[in-house]
């Protein structure tokens, strides 16, 4: 079989690394990977937004099966038109990631459904939300509508930190478009948990779940990033909040779907908060989550392929879905200064030996020699027995890694070792 994996990242690495278990896939390409997916993929110079020329790749390559990870061609509508042309998918289509592609339309999906979330206010007039703003409860949660590479999304401690993101995304357009709408929440607190799920639009089959560390600096320090490390399973999710979540939030979500006509199929993402009163959603992504993904797929016991395949089919409720007993732990190298100013281009050294439990996320080959690319470069994910010795031999890998200006945080998995404690 011939796959196609659209993006170019740490989480599309862990995929194809994954893919590449099953005998039957003799190929795949990835539109546009990256330097270090070049290892285990045909690295094709197509980017993950050009939806006519992955259509047109795809076509003439004669792919048997799409898996489009990174939100935007999903939000694009690359599902729709590979489907057109009778190319087998993984993702859901455009009408149903939106999910993730609009605020305002998850806010009120769970609004209309009853799964529980932020209270919260939508605004498309600057004045009316500044009004707002004069009696809101502070500290508040101001979000851009629409996708803005997960930056788009502004606590502010005091009402005069609300009224200049109000400014910034409403006035100066910060976010460009995505500013035309806002959504102003209620500030919730609690252990944030990420459940990844597979559906295809009947059966939902969650993940083992993982918990990411969002910030730049150690102790949860600094500005927000995409991800700077994940450990799984998540030590706050247990058993009776994973049934809690079945039946309150990722059932529930499924059949509003449905109801909406907007069928989901492929993988729905929860980020979720434990608070006080139950757990309730933050966000939802239409995809696999980065740096998620390269801590929950080495641990899935099952054929990845067979469960994309059986999303598509709608025969998820037949398919084994199993996940290791153990622990594993994503610690990400970056470039100094991500995630706003960084430099790139530097030599990457990585021994041979640990290759194969790294992902590379922002690298490409200059004259032969991998250099890095992009912000976040590389995770390096263990897996073992207990969650210390994942977190152990994770940074183990990462001292045998070397490139100039590398940067990670020191405490990954660190509040989970604690939470377990507890
Ligand atoms: P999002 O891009 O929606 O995941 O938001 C980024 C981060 O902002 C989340 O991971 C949370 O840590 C935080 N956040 C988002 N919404 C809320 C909220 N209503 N209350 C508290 N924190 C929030
Ligand atoms: N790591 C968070 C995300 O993928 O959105």
């Amino acid at each position: 079989m011939k796959i196609m994996v659209v993006g170019g990242g740490g989480r599309e690495h862990a995929i194809i690394k994954k893919l590449k278990e099953n005998k039957d896939v003799t190929e795949i390409y990835a539109l546009p990977g990256n330097g270090g997916i070049a290892k285990d993929a045909t690295c094709v110079d197509i980017g993950a937004k050009d939806i006519e020329k992955i259509v047109e790749f795809a076509v003439s390559n004669g792919i048997d099966y799409a898996v489009v990870a990174p939100d935007d061609p999903l939000v694009l509508g690359a599902v729709d038109a590979l489907e057109k042309k009778g190319i087998p998918c993984f993702g859901p289509r455009a009408n149903a990631a939106i999910i993730e592609g609009s605020k305002v339309f998850s806010k009120n999906l769970m609004k209309k459904y009853g799964i529980p979330t932020a209270a919260y206010e939508v605004f498309d007039d600057m004045d009316a939300a500044l009004a707002y703003l004069e009696s809101a409860p502070i500290p508040t949660v101001i979000k851009a509508d629409g996708l803005a590479l997960g930056k788009g999304v502004i606590i502010a401690m005091t009402r005069d930190e609300a009224r200049d993101a109000v400014h910034s995304m409403m006035k100066d357009k910060v976010f460009g478009a995505s500013g035309d709408h806002i959504v102003i929440e209620e500030f919730l607190s609690g252990p944030e948990v990420s459940v990844l799920s597979f559906t295809d639009g009947k059966t939902i089959m969650p993940m083992v779940s993982s918990m990411d560390h969002k910030r730049a600096g150690d102790n949860d320090t600094g500005l927000n990033t995409g991800g700077m490390g994940t450990v799984a399973p998540n030590p706050y999710y247990t058993p009776e909040i994973a049934e809690r979540c079945m039946q309150e939030i990722f059932l529930p979500t499924v059949a509003a779907m449905n109801a909406e006509g907007r069928t989901f199929k492929g993988c729905l993402y929860f980020g979720l908060m434990l608070t006080e009163n139950g757990p309730k959603v933050i966000e939802y992504n239409c995809r696999f989550g980065d740096p998620e993904t390269q801590v929950v797929l080495p641990l899935l016991e099952s054929d990845l392929l067979t469960i994309m395949q059986a999303t598509t089919n709608g025969t998820l409720a037949d398919c084994p879905v199993e996940f290791a007993e153990g622990n594993a732990c994503c610690v990400i190298m970056a470039s100094k200064g991500y995630p706003t100013h960084y430099e790139k281009g530097f030599a990457m050294t990585i021994p041979g030996e640990i290759a194969n439990n790294v992902y590379v996320a922002g690298a490409a080959i200059k004259d032969g020699t991998l250099v890095t690319n992009g912000g976040r470069v590389l995770g390096a994910t263990a897996v073992a027995d207990t969650l210390e010795n994942a977190i152990d031999s994770a940074y183990a890998m990462v001292k045998q890694i070397h490139f100039e200006n590398a940067y990670y945080r020191n405490d990954i998995g660190q509040r989970a070792l604690c939470a377990k404690e507890k």
